[in-house]
């Protein structure tokens, strides 16, 4: 016997980051299993794209603009979402930049760190508030965020990226914690390289060095990125809050 990871439909996953890369294929992949999918991102042309591919398919999404740095605008497009649909189950965070890379500490500009931060751990703050109360209200609720291996283990030259997804794996952990008896999880996830166009606008020598750490020799895929989150945000991921998942092709065993 087979059973979906989402026996009861309708479900709706709202995505911040959903215009590229491994949010996008989140988006497909759960709109293949009938998950109504909110397709958010700063790049609307990206979201859209995003929600006509899942449409070609034969899916159910809808595309909305809003950056996650303007907190007004992040958490009016997330209540009007839920709005629209009565209520949201999952939000999946993908929304980060890596910012300069291939810089030692003592020549990041602190300007662009506070750029860096403001997107990957400040913003993720924010998107959990926004989505929050209309869950714990429900007593049901999946949230995901993207982290990194850099943030578990600290990649050279990536001073930012590293010290803020490290940042939002303690956020998690935390969050889990708070809400571990409302019905809410809380975790996030930790890949390694996998080629989306943020790792292609990386330098060489910094891909390079990031895939030479990889026991298992390659990169990960967007396929195994996206059946991973699709597992973590189902209902039958239900034991597990406050976790920060591996992607890593062994790198990370802890
Ligand atoms: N690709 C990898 O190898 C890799 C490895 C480890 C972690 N990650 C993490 O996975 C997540 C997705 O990465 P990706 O490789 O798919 O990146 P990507 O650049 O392909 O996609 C990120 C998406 O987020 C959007 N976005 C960025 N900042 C935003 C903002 N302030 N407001 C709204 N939207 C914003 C972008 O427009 C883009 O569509 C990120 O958190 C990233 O740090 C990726």
């Amino acid at each position: 016997m087979t059973a979906s990871l989402y026996p009861k439909l309708p479900y709706v996953a709202a995505i911040v980051g959903a215009g590229s890369g491994i949010g996008r294929a989140a988006a497909q992949h759960l709109a293949d299993y009938g998950v109504s999918v909110v397709a958010i991102d700063r790049d609307e042309p990206g979201a859209k794209e995003t929600v006509a591919m899942i449409a070609s398919a034969g899916g159910n999404a809808t595309a909305m603009r809003a950056e996650a740095t303007n907190d007004a605008e992040i958490r009016a497009c997330l209540n009007a979402a839920e709005k629209a649909h009565g209520r949201l189950h999952a939000l999946i965070n993908c929304a980060a930049i890596t910012g300069k890379t291939n810089l030692k500490a003592h020549e990041v500009d602190p300007g662009e760190f506070d750029t860096v931060y403001r997107i990957n751990l400040r913003a993720a703050l924010v998107v959990s508030q926004a989505v929050l109360p209309g869950m714990l209200a429900k007593g049901y609720g999946r949230i995901l965020h993207l982290a990194s291996i850099a943030g578990k283990d600290g990649n050279a030259g990536m001073t930012a990226y590293s010290a803020t997804k490290a940042g939002l794996i303690g956020m998690v952990k935390s969050m889990g914690k708070d809400y571990a008896q409302s019905g809410v999880t809380v975790n996030a996830l930790a890949p390694a390289v996998i080629r989306t166009p943020m790792v292609a606008a990386l330098p060489q020598a910094t891909i390079d060095y990031m895939t030479a750490k990889i026991p298992m020799n390659r990169c990960g895929t967007l396929e195994e990125a996206a059946a991973m989150i699709a597992w973590i945000v189902s209902p039958g991921c239900s034991f597990t809050t406050g976790f920060t998942f591996d992607l890593t092709g062994g790198r990370a065993t802890y």
